[in-house]
């Protein structure tokens, strides 16, 4: 069933252009057309992480359901979370389209979004009628034309604390004009002491401390990630998100797409964003959650990942190219790969290989 609808869809959205794809996406999510994954759930792929209990390692990352539109239906197709947004206090367009690109011989994509959302009070809307349980991330941006970006986040917190059960602050877009510059270490200062003192104000109302991930680049210098792994842990950030989408193009077969402007995710992704994961789980230690993000296609890249050193994983463009069956093969197949390794829980493998992926060149 789920192959059929992977060889239909595939071949019916790849007609259209990509961001009427994505549209089409979400209304048949929406529809509940989509057949859900109805998997038993693997105690061995059962953690908690940043004191949340995951049914199994994989999320969808942010950007597809930046609205939240379908939290819910995302976690029917297997994944054991999902993270909506980026959201931005006030609604805004994004960049004139057509600004979403697929390199169909790379299983890539390049977006230039440039935060298109509706806005705070509207996704805010949204999650405050959902009824189900399972874990739904809030991924917090500033406004392109802000006058004050750290209070963008800081309002994001306020705004989604009673919803959200983490927030992920989001200051490694390459779409919106000096966001990056976040992500160096006196602004980095900055912006996570409001943050993580406006989480903390929001445990009197909500009643509950939300743990609060920080999402970077693959493209920061060694001493950009000696600076951010430095200020995580100084200011008591619970966890990372490594990667969002590189400017690099190395290694692209599909040159005519190659020289659009954005960010590239999908396999191309994987090696880089793998490496950086292990380069930080090696300056953080042990403790801190990480979630590996970029490249991640089936059950062995997402045990590599793990393997590099992440708790969780997550993963969005090869979704694009898989269909929505890819959540529910990819936790299934992590199961085989435990039955393989004689592991007792996924937790056993993370790290294992952490030097190997740190000696990578990117
Ligand atoms: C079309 C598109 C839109 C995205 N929008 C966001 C976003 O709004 N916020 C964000 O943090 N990441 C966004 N991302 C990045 C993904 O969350 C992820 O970090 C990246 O694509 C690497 O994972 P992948 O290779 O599995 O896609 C977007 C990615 C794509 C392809």
């Amino acid at each position: 069933m789920i192959d059929a609808f992977k060889a239909l869809t595939r071949r019916g959205l790849f007609l259209i252009d990509p961001e009427t794809a994505h549209g089409l996406s979400i209304a048949a999510l929406k529809s509940g057309l989509v057949p859900s994954c109805r998997s038993d759930a693997d105690p061995r792929l059962a953690q908690t992480v940043a004191g949340l209990a995951f049914a199994n390692p994989l999320g969808l990352a942010a950007g597809f359901d930046k609205n939240a539109e379908v939290p819910d239906a995302v976690l029917r197709l297997g994944f054991g979370f999902t993270e909506i947004g980026t959201v931005t206090p006030l609604a805004q367009a994004g960049n004139p389209k057509p600004r979403i690109f697929r390199l169909v011989e790379d299983e890539a994509v390049i977006n230039r979004l440039g935060f298109n959302n509706e806005g705070h009070e509207t996704a805010f809307a949204r999650l405050r009628q959902r009824r189900a349980a399972g874990i739904v991330g809030v991924n917090i941006g500033a406004n392109k034309d802000t006058a004050d970006r750290i209070a963008d986040y800081v309002a994001g917190i306020a705004r989604f604390c009673d919803v959200a059960s983490y927030f992920t602050v989001n200051i490694s877009s390459p779409n919106t004009p000096g966001l990056r510059d976040l992500q160096g270490r006196q602004n980095l200062a900055e912006l996570l002491s409001a943050v993580m003192s406006a989480r903390d104000a929001a445990v009197e109302k909500s009643g509950r401390k939300l743990p609060v991930f920080l999402k970077i680049a693959p493209d920061l210098s060694e001493e950009g990630l000696d600076d951010i792994a430095a200020e995580v842990l100084d200011k008591g950030v619970d966890g990372l998100i490594v990667s969002n989408t590189t400017l690099s193009r190395d290694g692209l077969n599909d040159r005519r797409q190659a020289g659009e402007a954005g960010g590239l995710s999908g396999k191309p992704l994987f090696a880089r964003s793998t490496a950086v994961l292990a380069r930080m789980r090696h300056r953080i230690g042990p403790a801190l959650p990480i979630i590996g993000v970029g490249g991640v296609s089936s059950a062995e890249t997402a045990l590599e990942k793990i393997r590099a050193g992440a708790d969780l994983v997550q993963l969005y463009s090869c979704m694009v190219y898989e269909g929505p069956g890819l959540a529910g093969a990819v936790v299934k197949g992590l199961s085989r790969l435990l039955d393989r390794d004689g592991a007792k829980s996924i937790r056993e493998l993370r790290d294992s290989r952490v030097d190997h992926w740190r000696a990578q060149k990117i």
